[in-house]
Order: structure tokens, then sequence, then C-alpha cells
């Protein structure tokens, strides 16, 4: 094989960045699970409680998902073979947008294949140049970079902070571009610190100001609102956009954006990451199917309960609480959040004390910048209605101690 000698010069540079990221406590590589039996999973050879999935409602093993998922490969195979809008839009596809829009109540669904895709999709899609993105400071990696494909003029508010979004929604008003759009993009459980926006303010601004909304259920979807519908179904807010994802509480994988039919359609034509793209597997997609039928049921309520009662024997422990960011427990109802962050600040601290855990057979993952901003390296618990009380006291009880 000739080797060029420009691959030399990458493989140095690839070196020289990854001393420096392993000097630093932040380089990062994927641990292999080799089996998962309800929270738990098996990581080199030992069964560890798992506190780092976003299977918040333990949907991933479901035997009626894996089910349907299993009906349907054998009926269709294994992929979609094209992109949707040539030959890869088979009838699961459109069954599951149609589920989806009686579920939500809205005219306009488009599947995605992941919640990166529709994010980066949706904002490069609908903003260009000249148009004006409000983001929260927080916002997720690929909200970041939607808005930097977007081309449109982006400016970052501070988290949560609706007094700052008004102040530039004000500025950018009193710019006098009247052909301007603006969007306001949130998140609606924030990933990382399971925090909530004031949903009902920031539409009342964008109302005010004539911006659209985009609101990001990712960590909602499922696990609150009634029927599990999200955040802005349970205050009463219905945002120009909607993304969620099946990846998270719903347990398989992909994604969707809710909307009116005129934006879906419009989305089916200018979304690069839905038009230039293989369509979800019709095997996956029938198991969101089966994940929304269920989740939306008295299956559902259950769960959601279930998650309820955790994040209460949580919020509930004196040590958990104190350890944690205090204004990421304010949740729906009473202090209680499905993601409770332990921030330590240093990488290194964030590292032993996940060691710690794992050690007492506890995964936690340490999440370290650029996942959050530097100086902010935690622990992000993150709770699942399959957790068992006894599971969640023995957290709070080596956490305390190590
Ligand atoms: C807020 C938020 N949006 C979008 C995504 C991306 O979703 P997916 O994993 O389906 O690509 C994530 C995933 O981490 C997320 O936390």
């Amino acid at each position: 094989m000739t080797r060029y000698s420009a691959a030399v010069t990458f493989e140095a540079d690839a070196s020289r960045q990854l001393a420096e990221l392993q000097a630093r406590d932040l380089l990062r590589r994927p641990l292999t699970v080799t089996g998962r039996r309800g929270a738990e999973v098996e990581v080199a050879g030992q069964w560890l409680v798992n506190f780092s999935s976003n299977d918040y409602l333990g949907y991933a093993d479901d035997p009626r998902i894996c089910e349907a998922g299993a009906r349907e490969l054998a009926r269709t195979g294994a992929g979609a073979t094209a992109s949707r809008l040539v030959v890869g839009n088979l009838q699961a596809h459109d069954d599951l947008e149609a589920e989806l829009r009686s579920w939500l109540g809205v005219d306009g669904i488009c599947l995605f294949n992941s919640g990166f895709a529709a994010n980066t999709g949706v904002l490069s899609a609908l903003m260009g140049r000249g148009d004006v993105i409000l983001s929260d400071r927080l916002n997720h990696a690929s909200i970041i970079d939607g808005c930097k494909l977007s081309g449109a003029t982006t400016r970052i508010y501070e988290h949560l902070a609706c007094d700052d979004l008004e102040r530039q929604l004000t500025e950018v008003a009193s710019s006098g571009r009247s052909e301007q759009r603006v969007l306001v993009v949130t998140e609606s459980v924030f990933s990382m610190d399971g925090d909530r926006p004031d949903l009902v303010r920031i539409a009342a601004l964008c109302e005010r100001f004539g911006a659209g909304l985009m609101v990001d259920e990712a960590h909602a979807m499922g696990v609150v609102g009634p029927a599990g519908r999200g955040e802005c179904a349970r205050v009463g807010v219905v945002p120009t956009l909607l993304v969620g994802t099946f990846g998270k509480a719903l347990g398989v994988y992909g994604a969707f954006v809710a909307t009116t039919a005129n934006l879906a359609l419009l989305l089916w034509n200018r979304a690069r990451s839905l038009v230039f793209t293989t369509g979800l597997p019709p095997a996956v997609v029938a198991m969101c199917s089966e994940a929304v039928r269920l989740v939306q049921g008295a299956d559902g309520d259950e769960r959601r309960w279930l998650l309820q009662r955790n994040a209460g024997v949580v919020s509930g422990n004196r040590t958990m609480s104190a350890s944690t960011n205090g204004d990421s427990l304010a949740y729906a109802s009473g202090n209680r959040t499905h993601i409770v962050p332990v921030i330590l600040g240093a990488e290194s601290a964030a590292l032993a004390k996940a060691g710690a855990l794992r050690s007492a057979g506890m995964l936690v993952s340490a999440i370290r910048p650029p996942t959050v901003p530097m100086g902010t390296s935690r622990l992000r618990i993150c709770l699942s209605s399959a957790h068992s009380v006894e599971q969640l006291l023995k957290l709070a009880q080596v956490l305390e101690s190590t």
C-alpha cells in the first residue's frame, strides 16, 4: 500500500491532539456493553446498575417493541434501500407518521433519522442569511450546528433567561428589518442539567415579537405531559416546530418534527438531512410505532409514575440534593427530575467519582467538555422507571461516602 506523505502529517497531528486531550483528562473512548437486563448492564464482565442511559421508561428491551421490529423485519427486510423521496418510503413510515399526528394532535410530521439530523436539517432548511436565531446558551450541539449551517445570524441568550431573551428580541426588532424572520430555539428539559425553561413566557415573547418557536423535546417526550406528549403539551404551548426523539424515553432510534402540514411539506423539499439520506430501516420504524402506542396509554402512565417516584426518592435524599445544582431539581410536580447533575468542576474530580461508583457496581458517566462547559464537569445521573428504590438509596449512600 502506498503511504502518502500527507498521511504522516495527519498521524503526527492526531498523536499530538490525543496526547493533549489525555493530559487534560478529556480523552474519551466508548466502553462496550456485553449484556443488558432491566436497569443493569454488563461491562468488562461486571454487572453494573446503569445510571447513564436515556432509556428513562425502560422501553429499550420491552418484548412487545422488539417483537414488532422482528415482525416487520420478516415482512419487509433489513433496509429502506433508498431515500424516502425515492423508493425508501414504506408503509411502516407512513403508519408511524399517522400515529404521531394522532398522538400529538398536529397536521404535519416529518421523520428524521436522528435528533441530530432533525435539528441540523430543520434549522438549515427554514432559516437563512438575513434571518435571526435566538438560541439558549446550553442548547445541544445539534442545535448549535444547525444554527451554523443555516447561515442565519445566531444570538445566544443566557441559559433560561427570559429577560435576556426579551432584551435581545427588542434589539432585533428595533433593527427595523421587517423582512427578516426570527426564530427562538430551546430545549424543553435540558439534557445535561435536567432543568426547564419557562415555555409559557417564551411563547408569549415569540407572539409579541412575531418570532417562531422551535422546542427540542428530546428529553421530555414520553416522560412528561398528558399521555407523555412532552413539556409543551404539559404547559399548553404549541410551538412552530417541535423536535422529538425515539432514542431516549421511547427506547428505540430516530426522531421527528411536529409542525403544520405546510412546514412539513417544505421540510420534505428542503431539509437536506431528510432528502439526501436513506430512510430509517422499517423494522426500527415499526418498533417506534409500538413504543408510541405503549407510551401514550396505561403502560406509559405506570412507567411515568414510577419515574416520578424515583425522582422523588432522589430529591428527597438530603445527601444527593445537597451535592446537586439546586435549580435543576425544580420540576413538574414538586422538586423532581429524571436528570440529576452532580457538578464537580474539574475533569479529574468527575472521573474519580465515576471510578469510585463503578467499583461499587454503579455506572454513572463522567460528563466533560465539550459536552458541558469548561469547569462544570459532572456526573449526570439519569433515572429510569426500571430502577428500584434500593438501587437509588445505594447510589445516594455511595455518593455520600466517596
Ligand atoms: C437535546 C438533544 N437534542 C438532540 C439530540 C440528538 O438526538 P439523537 O440521539 O436522536 O441524535 C440529543 C441527544 O443527545 C439531545 O440531548
